[in-house]
């Protein structure tokens, strides 16, 4: 069985192998992600590639929570969702007025209902949001790209990224992007 593969919001970076969808250009599929339901049917998508894209959406919490209940319905147990945004400290999220949201890898974690039962019985009071919306969309890796700041602040070590981590708390413009690995649970 074949199944779809989905570059959405794919802007001038078309995918060979995949639908590239965006709501302005020329892409395979013109459809505003912000408009439900998607026109994919349910378990009909194996792969999702939303690159530097989310944090352009969902501006009020409805809208980015259906984004996900979407990616959820479309896709096959185990699909495999490719996420890239600009980390919330760079330059690049504030320099341009359409990023709306900030995404990290701790609040795509939200959606996991494994996640969401560790910390139940945790008692954290962190959002339950895979049981809240009955999704379940597990984080499987995150790549950190580090800024030009982090090789002018450490311009002869390897990347260590407990440091990164670290000092991208205090200063600004140390991570670039965020790419995150997740798959669907069904
Ligand atoms: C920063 S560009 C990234 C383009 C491409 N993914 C890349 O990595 O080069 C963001 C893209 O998201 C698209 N986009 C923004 N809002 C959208 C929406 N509501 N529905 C569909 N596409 C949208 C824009 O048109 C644009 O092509």
């Amino acid at each position: 069985m074949s199944y779809l593969k989905l570059n959405l919001g794919c802007g001038n970076n078309k995918c060979d192998g995949f639908l590239n969808v965006d709501k302005f250009g020329e892409p395979d599929i013109k459809w505003d992600l912000e408009k439900f339901p998607w026109p994919w049917e349910d378990n009909s998508v194996d792969e999702i590639r939303i690159i530097h894209v989310l944090e352009h959406l969902g501006k009020d919490t409805e809208t980015y929570f259906n984004i996900f209940k979407e990616i959820y319905r479309i896709s096959v147990d185990k699909a495999l969702l490719y996420i890239v945004v600009p980390h919330f400290r760079h330059d690049f999220f504030f320099n341009d007025p359409t990023h709306i949201r900030v995404v990290t890898p701790e609040s795509l974690r939200l959606f996991s209902k494994t996640f969401n039962y560790e910390c139940e019985k945790k008692r954290f009071s962190n959002s339950p949001l895979g049981l809240y919306l009955n999704i379940d969309i597990e984080l499987i890796g995150t790549n950190i790209k580090p800024g030009e700041a982090w090789f002018k602040m450490y311009p002869n070590k390897e990347v260590n990224v407990s440091l990164l981590l670290e000092k991208s708390k205090i200063y600004n413009n140390l991570i670039e992007e965020f790419q995150m690995k997740l798959k669907i649970k069904k």
